[in-house]
């Protein structure tokens, strides 16, 4: 039987809402963009769906003057990314949270083939001697391995954060990779922070941790040596998605770790010609809590993350976070609308939320703080299941959507 389409509804420029119905259509029944490219490298809590983007990234470009940019302030991992490079198009993605710019960064690593084939060589070699050192560990007359200590860390107060969460022939496995990246950084920083983001990928799933955004505890039975085989696994599949990423000619994206709040100190008024991204969802997700076993592990520092991450869960508490929340939005879009050339579009994908015991409607949210700079031509909104009786009597009739809105610069 053919699947019947999910209901969209959609409002405004008759032709441009078609496009947004389509671009979020495209996620449903999707299972060749998600796995294309380097899409599939590393997770991301609401990562953008990767044909949506695409969609959007088409949608955006055809109204951007020549040599313009593609500007997605808040890149996350980097999906919008991948898209505008893979369209030949020059792009800037901005993000506070630091894992995100590692992963972003070696998503859109789109260097020379001899660069990849460098790249893959070293993680074979890495890999090698980590399962070598582990058979040696394994001798009853071998030494234990000193941890690793990345510099700004406590190592006393990693390594309690750190013992729950691996078996310990886990950690000295991941600590022997990690002990190897370091020393490659002092020769290669470009290629060891790309390995870097590959070791972050498998992380979690050698961990107790549950996933990204539950840290529920659970036994996990991980081989000896499987560190080591799924890292190399992973650069494999980064190497693999970056050769296709690089069949456009191009080069990769600016990407910088910023609130992107001060966004007019890193990118030139006027010159942003289509803007495709993600905000957060109010009061859903926390990056900094999501990550931090990351951050502890790889010795990424997050304190400008912990502290400018809007529409955070922790941030956004008590009978002000409406309020608050249209401040921070507020002071978002008073931040990208100087940047953008007259014309020029911007797409934005949020969803409703769930935050402080109410609703967000995000189409409203948005709608109340516009300036006159910008105008909303188009959005589609398509219903999300609601996961309990919390979410159905916060949300009532009106019920839990996800947008993309379309907004024009005026002038
Ligand atoms: C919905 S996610 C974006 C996901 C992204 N589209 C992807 O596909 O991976 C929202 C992002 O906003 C970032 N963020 C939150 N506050 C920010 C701020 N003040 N400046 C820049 N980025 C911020 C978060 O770190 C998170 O990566």
């Amino acid at each position: 039987m053919p699947s019947v389409p999910a209901r969209v509804d959609a409002g405004g420029d008759p032709e441009l809402a078609a496009r947004l119905t389509a671009a979020l259509r495209a996620a449903s029944g999707d299972d060749i963009v998600i796995e294309s490219l380097t899409h599939p490298f590393h997770s991301y809590p609401a990562r953008m769906h990767p044909a949506t983007s695409r969609e959007l990234v088409m949608l955006v470009a055809e109204s951007m003057p020549p040599r313009s940019i593609l500007l997605d302030p808040f890149c996350g991992s980097g999906t919008t990314l991948v898209e505008a490079r893979a369209a030949g198009l020059r792009a800037i993605g901005v993000d506070v949270n630091p894992l995100a710019v590692l992963v972003a960064r070696a998503k859109t690593f789109t260097v020379p083939g001899r660069t990849r084939l460098k790249l893959q060589a070293v993680a074979r070699a890495i890999a090698g001697e980590v399962l070598a050192a582990g058979r040696q560990a394994r001798r009853a007359t071998a030494e234990v391995a000193p941890l690793r200590g990345p510099t700004g860390f406590d190592p006393n107060a990693r390594n309690r954060r750190l013992a729950a969460w691996f078996a310990p022939h886990v950690r000295r496995e991941l600590e022997d990779l990690a002990r190897h990246l370091d020393t490659l950084a002092k020769q290669d920083s470009e290629l060891a922070s790309v390995l870097t983001a590959a070791l972050s990928a498998i992380l979690y799933k050698v961990s107790s941790r549950s996933s990204d955004t539950d840290a529920t505890w659970i036994q996990r039975n991980v081989a000896r040596g499987a560190c080591a085989r799924w890292f190399l696994q992973r650069v494999e599949l980064l190497v693999s998605g970056l050769q296709d990423l690089s069949a456009t000619p191009g080069s990769p994206p600016e990407i910088f770790e910023a609130d992107m709040r001060a966004l007019g100190e890193l990118v030139p008024a006027g010159s942003v010609g289509g803007v495709v991204t993600s905000p957060p969802y109010a009061g859903t997700y926390d990056y900094a809590e999501h990550q931090r076993l990351r951050f502890d592990f790889l010795g990424l520092r997050h304190r400008h993350l912990d502290q400018q991450e809007i529409g955070s869960r922790r941030g956004l508490t008590g009978l002000g976070a409406g309020a608050q929340w249209r401040e921070q939005l507020g002071a978002a879009i008073d931040a990208l609308a100087p940047l953008l050339a007259p014309g020029a579009l911007a797409a934005l994908v949020i969803g409703d939320s769930m935050g402080a015991g109410r609703a967000f409607f995000a189409l409203d949210d948005v709608r109340a703080v516009l300036t006159s700079e910008l105008a909303l031509v188009a959005w589609a909104s398509q219903p999300r299941p609601m996961l309990g009786a919390a979410e159905r009597s916060a949300f009532g009739e009106r019920g839990k959507c996800e947008h993309v809105i379309l907004l024009r610069k005026l002038g």
